[in-house]
């Protein structure tokens, strides 16, 4: 998720750009960049922080410019590679924000015809695209550049050559017109231009507009102007950071449609089946899995997912038991949403140590943690913000099914028509968790019930039961209402004791081989008083016979169904934290990455 903005009117463009770029430095970055035009194009690009570039660029009186911060997807974090980028002549700008999926054929068949690159990004190519399509008419040309990208883009473009228009495009990503006086801003987000107009038009997936100081117009991709009414947004700058929503976590729970989206954007193929996580994974039959917190429970996940679908073993540990007792052997992968979390690391740096084999999975390229492994997944789900990690964990138990997809299938363990159905349930799934998200108030009415128990018992099997712990964890960690998760064979063995009538149990139950043994442990729940809630495939006709109270989940294979089932336990947690007022995106004692071992 990057940040960019563009301005044109009377003011001075440098600085509206630049505090626009701060008012977007939630979005994550890792490097800034901008454009101005002043009788030619002027760029600058700096590492890290806006305060970096803004020592940099000089006083220049100009009136329209762009800008962007970068969370980095394709190539690594530097000077080259932060936006904007240029044509060969350096006359045209842009900046982008998402992922083109086919950038690689694009450079090559551009560098063939004689353009010189200079940046390792998918981005570059879409400066080079438009340069070779430009003829005197740059909205021409981004729309005809546009035509050939795939992927999801929001772009911004400038050039010396038309010194008073702004062009915009997108496609599954954020774009928005700030309309004023005498001026327009153009945004991935309302936060960069609400301090001068609330006045907004949104932009619609496969528009082109060409912003100038006193006009704005929205085209189609065959250039036919559409008409877009204005809306007035009554959000406070602090509102609108988060969307609307009154919490980031919320937000981020929200946001897992499009982040789950962007997981699988260019690394699945159903037709002729294929997943390709891009690190070149050969054989594997082993495997030693370390993290932290929620990232531990979706590495417990994930040898779920590993040995049923790709029959590779998996071993798991806490990476800060694993650097003292671990066994140091074969090939050691990371989970780590920061890439930074000190006991992670050092797991890591232990396992290289003696010569294993590393791999992260992680939300942050130029993480320590990528700097660390051989070989890095990015899951890229944007940033997150709320300390409790929601988008993340979806992610990553996502980034564990491509990956057991990609060596079941180079395995010859999946049959081309049980990854097809896979990819096709896959293909799914951004609109499953958009059920589960509308069941937002169903969830609340839920919350408010339990509101009021001290202790709230999780209950799953097989990839359920890390998934149980993972809602127990986001329960106790945001509302601080104790809460444990139990593989639900085990509760006989202790737990039984602590139940109570007032021990709410929360049981998460699957259509497949351990449906018939969840039932009976819920009898055995119900045996002793305890009221159930039962998390059920909306399929699951037996169950209204057994729980008091049900939320349905829509039905689909195992693991992908343990994402939206994930993502009613977030609600669940986050409603019961709303209804008892704690502060939602902070919890007391915690920190988002623990850089301390
Ligand atoms: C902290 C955070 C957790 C996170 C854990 C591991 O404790 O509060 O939400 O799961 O660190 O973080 P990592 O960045 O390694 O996934």
């Amino acid at each position: 998720m990057c940040g960019i903005i563009g301005y044109v009117g009377y003011r001075n463009a440098r600085d509206i750009v630049l505090e626009g770029l701060k008012k977007l430095e939630y979005r994550g970055y890792d490097s800034a960049g901008i454009a101005l035009i002043k009788n030619g194009l002027f760029l600058f690009k700096e590492v890290g922080e806006i305060k970096n570039l803004e020592n940099e660029v000089p006083e220049i009186s100009s009136n329209i410019g762009i800008g962007h911060t970068r969370w980095a997807t394709h190539g690594g974090v530097n000077k080259k590679n932060a936006h904007p980028h240029v044509d060969c002549k350096g006359k045209i700008a842009i900046v982008h924000n998402g992922i083109i999926e086919n950038f690689k054929k694009l450079r090559e068949e551009l560098e063939i015809k004689g353009h010189k690159f200079t940046s390792d990004t998918d981005t570059e190519v879409i400066a080079h695209l438009i340069e070779e399509n430009y003829d005197g008419d740059i909205r021409k040309a981004v729309q005809n550049a546009i035509k050939k990208l795939k992927g999801s883009y929001a772009i911004v473009v400038i050039t010396e050559n038309e010194p008073a228009v702004i062009i915009g495009a997108r496609k599954e990503s954020p774009l928005v017109i700030g309309i004023g006086e005498n001026e327009n801003f153009i945004a991935s987000d309302i936060p960069a231009f609400l301090k001068y107009t609330n006045k907004v038009k949104y932009m619609e997936d496969g528009e082109i507009c060409e912003v100038g100081r006193n006009e704005v117009k929205i085209f189609d991709l065959d250039g036919n102007e559409v008409s877009r009414e204005e809306k007035i947004v009554e959000w406070s700058i602090e509102e609108a950071e988060k969307g609307g929503f009154p919490h980031y976590m919320l937000k981020e729970i929200y946001e897992q449609p499009k982040s789950l989206m962007e997981t699988m954007r260019g690394r699945i193929g159903e037709i002729e089946p294929f997943v390709d996580l891009g690190i070149g994974l050969e054989d594997i039959d082993e495997l030693t899995l370390v993290a932290c917190g929620t990232s531990y429970y979706a590495a417990m996940a994930g040898k779920y997912i590993l040995e049923e679908i790709a029959g590779i073993s998996c071993n798991v540990e806490l990476s800060s038991e694993y650097r003292y007792f671990g066994k140091r052997k074969g090939i050691v992968l990371a989970v780590t949403q920061s890439g930074e979390t000190a006991d992670t690391l050092a797991a890591l740096r232990e396992a290289k140590r003696h010569g294993c084999e590393t791999i992260v999975i992680t939300n942050v390229i130029g993480s320590s943690a990528t700097r660390i492994a051989d070989k890095t997944i990015l899951t890229r789900a944007g940033p997150e913000i709320g300390v409790a990690a929601t988008k993340t964990f979806t992610t990553q138990v996502l980034t564990f099914i491509l990956l057991a997809l990609e060596l079941g299938i180079k395995k010859e363990r999946l049959s081309h028509s049980q990854a097809r159905e896979y990819i096709a349930s896959l293909k799914k799934l951004p609109m499953a968790v958009k059920e589960v998200l509308d069941k937002g108030e169903e969830i609340e009415k839920l919350a408010k019930m339990l509101q009021d128990n001290e202790s709230i018992f999780f209950i799953g099997r097989g990839i359920n039961y890390p998934v149980a712990l993972e809602g127990a964890l986001k329960l106790k960690e945001i509302s601080y209402v104790h809460a444990e998760g139990f593989a639900a064979g085990e509760l006989k063995h202790g737990p039984f004791a602590l139940l109570t009538s007032d021990t709410p149990v929360i049981a998460i139950v699957s259509q497949d081989k351990t449906h018939e043994k969840m039932l009976g442990n819920i009898g055995e729940i119900k045996a002793r008083n305890s009221p159930v809630i039962a998390v059920a495939d909306e399929n699951d006709k037996e169950i209204a016979k057994f729980a008091d109270y049900i939320v349905r989940y829509p039905s689909l294979p195992p693991f992908v169904a343990s994402i939206p089932i994930t993502v009613i336990l977030q609600l669940l947690a986050y409603h019961v934290a709303r209804l008892k007022g704690r502060p939602i995106d902070k919890p007391r004692n915690l920190a988002k990455s623990v850089t301390v071992e």
